[in-house]
């Protein structure tokens, strides 16, 4: 993580590293207690730093790179977080550290977004939370049986033979004695009996509190119905859950005027997807370069939903550059950050095709 956070502070020609908290476009004050604590102190600044560049993708860790954003400048802020559901680029996130990161994310939302303007966060319940605490699922997996012995069988000659260990018990009754143990103590849903136990981590109560919290209110919620993920479903033909196809966009609103225009959506389109709570689209089917793009029709319906040309939009997960690209199509101007060094490449790469003569991406 280290690594990561000096990136964002920026390299300089001669070497070395920028101090965090330096510059007009940073104000300290703006960041969580814990945050603040991190950086050098503010007479440690040597330079002068502006607010991060509009049209740009900026390299480096969202909770250092939000605060120098231009305050109350962005229209709407669109983003997918990392979901905490084991993908590479969040494999070194504990939960704890996963709900800080979100927790802070959306606190310096706050300072951000305009009086009247919206954060939308797309995020999925975690389908297959480990919970060490949760008690063994005490069903087997019919379909799974390979002995047609049953636990009643192993109950009643353990019971006409007391004096019998589980290897005698699996003689008796012709089977291995995994299968003995497996009858008595039960099956995990995942299959193996020691592996932690998982269940459903529902997030929307989590995010809708940090964004109260940060003084958002909720505004609106829709649910994006994607392509089934049935390779990444592999619990649900080992118990009773359905499988990933479905996610959901959280929409907050920062108190201020908001203007209502109608003629933003064509009366086709509001009866089709602005006015409907469900939105159905394909999901990226090839995420060869990013692992978890989220497709252009999503943050494009949420730009034209809820901006106005010209505006500033924000992403601060911005992974491939979508958000990005969407805001380019609909002639909204963009602010992008991303940790990722290659994601940073890609997500110009994806700018340059978008619109080859943008003048501001480098
Ligand atoms: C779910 S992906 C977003 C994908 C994006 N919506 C797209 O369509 O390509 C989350 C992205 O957040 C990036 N990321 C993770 N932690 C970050 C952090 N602290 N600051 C900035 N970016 C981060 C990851 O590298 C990843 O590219």
């Amino acid at each position: 993580m280290s690594t990561r956070h000096d990136d964002s502070r920026g390299s300089r020609p001669g070497g070395g590293v920028k101090p965090l908290g330096e510059g007009r476009g940073f104000n300290r004050e703006r960041l969580p207690k814990h945050l603040q604590e991190t950086l050098p102190a503010p007479h440690e600044s040597v330079t002068t730093r502006s607010h991060l560049r509009v049209n740009d993708i900026h390299e480096g860790d969202a909770r250092l790179l939000l605060p120098r954003i231009e305050p109350d400048s962005v229209a709407l802020s669109v983003w997918s977080p990392p979901y905490f559901v084991g993908k590479q680029y969040e494999s070194h996130l504990t939960f704890d550290t996963w709900r800080s990161l979100i927790k802070t994310v959306i606190t310096l939302h706050y300072p951000v977004i305009k009086p009247g303007g919206f954060l939308a966060v797309n995020i999925a319940d975690i389908l297959c939370f480990k919970d060490k605490s949760m008690p063994k699922v005490q069903a087997e997996v019919i379909s799974r049986r390979k002995s047609k012995v049953t636990r009643e069988d192993v109950l009643r000659a353990a019971g006409e033979h007391p004096e019998m260990n589980r290897y005698q018990l699996a003689e008796l009754l012709g089977c291995s004695e995994q299968t003995i143990d497996r009858r008595l103590n039960g099956n995990n849903i995942r299959g193996g009996k020691y592996e932690t136990q998982t269940r459903v981590r529902v997030v929307g109560g989590m995010v809708e509190e940090w964004a109260l919290a940060a003084g958002f209110y909720t505004y609106d919620r829709r649910v994006w119905v994607k392509d089934a993920a049935w390779e990444n479903s592999r619990w649900a033909s080992l118990s009773y859950r359905a499988v990933d196809e479905f996610e959901y966009i959280y929409i907050f609103w920062k108190p201020g005027i908001t203007t209502v225009d109608r003629s933003r959506l064509t009366p086709e389109e509001w009866r089709d997807w602005g006015s409907r709570g469900v939105w159905s689209f394909p999901s990226v089917r090839a995420n060869d370069d990013h692992e978890a793009k989220f497709p252009v029709e999503l943050p494009r319906r949420l730009i034209r939903l809820l901006t106005e040309p010209g505006e500033v939009v924000l992403d601060c997960f911005m992974g491939s550059g979508t958000t990005a690209a969407a805001a380019v199509m609909e002639e909204r101007k963009f602010i992008g950050i991303e940790i990722e060094k290659k994601y940073v490449a890609l997500a110009k790469q994806q700018l340059r095709r978008v619109q080859p003569k943008l003048p501001d991406v480098h």
